[in-house]
């Protein structure tokens, strides 16, 4: 007798003498049905119990959470709900759970109490299909990219830059808080910290990415970055997953093509590959929307919207375009935006994002050229435009619900300009000697993006909080398990 998963019985179209199955108990329903399940399936297997000839002190530790091994027989199902169950012949208790004290009751728990006890969330329908699902993400990441020729890159998350500029970063020091060595001017001496410098956890790979790109060619990164900007919102973490691909001889447009043939390939791989867990949020959602007035209520279910993306193309739209728009729209001249435009040179909020993708467009919208002294660095600069103003070639992509899923540009690869641009911005050349010097020797035109990935588990799976779709989230005030 092999132990099989919950999965592979289920997906069986023949009866078996002896099957062998361990699993956490869901419900134990009439003293004779058991939902059992062990995380293979958003589905439960039901566990008959001959009760009258079973010891009456083993059926009482048959309780929710309880670890079981159950061993009987497969036949076909007589009641509604499933094809298949099993007629238990023995039964062990591997691990008890006090209903007493026991939290995931089968009942509706808010997420919020769940989210303090994201230990035992995954033992949830709602939260096992959402970890599937973000596991089967990562895989269809990996696949599109090696079937692509990209070669996977691991970028160190302890560096002394600060890719992005913004200075948004976790120090990283052995030095002691309360009394650190000195430097004679009063400054803290980096000399004596571990690395004999100052060193932070890392924003973006991109920096060193782009040393592979070009010696490598493509390149991409998948891993942790860190974030100290103090957004509690919904769509922030300190700690989230990003993918940056990076690639030699490519120029923006290139970029979108590829950013825009990724998100639509990884999609299609989940709506191959994990229907049931997208069935199940799918109507979960419905179910939610259900309690919505008709007006609040979105005109597509989840599988529809992620199909929509996999169908269409995303719209592309430069920024000089995007700001006529919103400088002309409803809620712009009823004063109903908390930041209006009133001229081409200012930053979108995302309340301008959303009403662009979500009442505007109504589908995924690339935008890309935007103003240079709102981006980053290292983007490449644009001639500039008929009235003088200068752009870079950067793109960010906007998802309806979502907002910016990835930021990504054409680097600037004419060492004179960069040179230029980080003195303008302060940013010392002697610490990103190294990030000149791919400038100095074959420097060429090459591009990459990043993409937040719990963005795209947000956006797949249809949660709505960012807490919700990483296992331990890392927030203000909160770094709990
Ligand atoms: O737009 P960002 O800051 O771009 C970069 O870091 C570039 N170096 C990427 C590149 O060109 N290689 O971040 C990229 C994406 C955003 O579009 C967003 O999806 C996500 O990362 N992101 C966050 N996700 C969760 N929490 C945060 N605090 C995030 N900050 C950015
Ligand atoms: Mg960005």
């Amino acid at each position: 007798m092999t132990s099989k998963t919950v999965a592979e019985l289920l997906s069986q179209d023949v009866t078996l003498q002896d099957v062998s199955i361990k699993g956490w108990v869901r419900t134990f329903r009439a003293k004779r049905f058991i939902a059992l399940n062990d995380g293979s399936t958003i589905n439960n297997i039901q566990c008959v119990v001959d009760f009258e000839n079973f010891d009456e002190a083993i059926l009482k530790r048959i309780t929710t959470g309880a670890a079981i091994h159950v061993k009987g027989e497969l036949v076909e199902s007589q009641g509604k709900g499933q094809s298949v169950e099993i007629v238990v012949k023995t039964l062990d208790i591997l691990g008890d759970s006090d209903p007493e004290t026991y939290p995931i009751q089968p009942k509706k728990h808010s997420f919020e109490f769940l989210r303090e006890n994201a230990h035992l969330r995954t033992r949830t329908n709602t939260f096992s299909a959402v970890m599937r699902l973000r596991s089967s993400l990562s895989f269809a990441i990996h696949k599109y990219f090696n079937e692509n020729g990209f070669n996977y890159m691991h970028t160190p998350i302890v560096t002394g830059s600060d890719a992005e500029g913004a200075g948004e970063m976790f120090k990283v020091t052995t030095l002691e808080a309360k009394n650190p060595p000195l430097n004679e001017d009063g400054t803290v001496n980096y000399k004596e910290d571990f690395f004999g410098k100052e060193t932070n956890l890392t924003v973006s790979g991109q920096l060193e990415a782009e040393t592979y790109a070009m010696s490598l060619g493509k390149v991409y990164t998948f891993g942790p970055t860190f974030r100290a900007e103090n957004s509690n919102t919904t769509r922030h973490l300190a700690e989230f997953w990003m993918i940056e691909p990076e690639v030699a001889f490519m120029d923006l447009a290139g970029n979108m093509d590829l950013a825009e043939d990724f998100m639509k390939s990884v999609l299609s791989y989940i709506l191959e590959n994990n229907k049931e867990d997208l069935e199940f949020l799918d109507n979960r959602l419905q179910k939610e929307e259900e309690k919505l007035p008709q007006a609040q209520r979105s005109d597509m279910s989840l599988i529809e919207k992620i199909k929509f993306v996999v169908d269409n193309n995303f719209k592309r739209v430069s920024y000089t375009e995007a700001i006529d728009i919103l400088r002309n729209c409803k809620p712009n001249k009823k004063k109903k935006f908390n930041y209006l435009i009133n001229e081409w040179g200012a930053d979108l909020q995302s309340e301008h994002e959303r009403f662009l993708v979500e009442k505007h467009f109504k589908c995924p919208v690339i935008l890309f050229d935007y103003p240079a002294n709102i981006k980053a660095f290292y983007m490449r600069l644009n001639e500039p435009d008929a009235e003088g103003r200068e752009t870079v070639r950067a793109m960010d992509i906007l998802f309806p619900g979502i907002g910016e899923m990835v930021g990504g540009s054409q680097r600037e690869e004419r060492l004179e300009v960069l040179k230029e641009k980080m003195k303008a911005l302060n940013i010392d050349e002697e610490e990103l000697w190294w990030y000149l010097d791919l400038r100095k020797y074959g420097t060429a035109v090459h591009s990459g993006f990043g993409l937040g990935f719990e963005r795209l588990v947000m956006f797949a799976t249809g949660m709505s909080n960012i807490r919700d779709v990483i296992p331990y989230p890392r927030t203000p005030q909160n770094a709990e398990f």
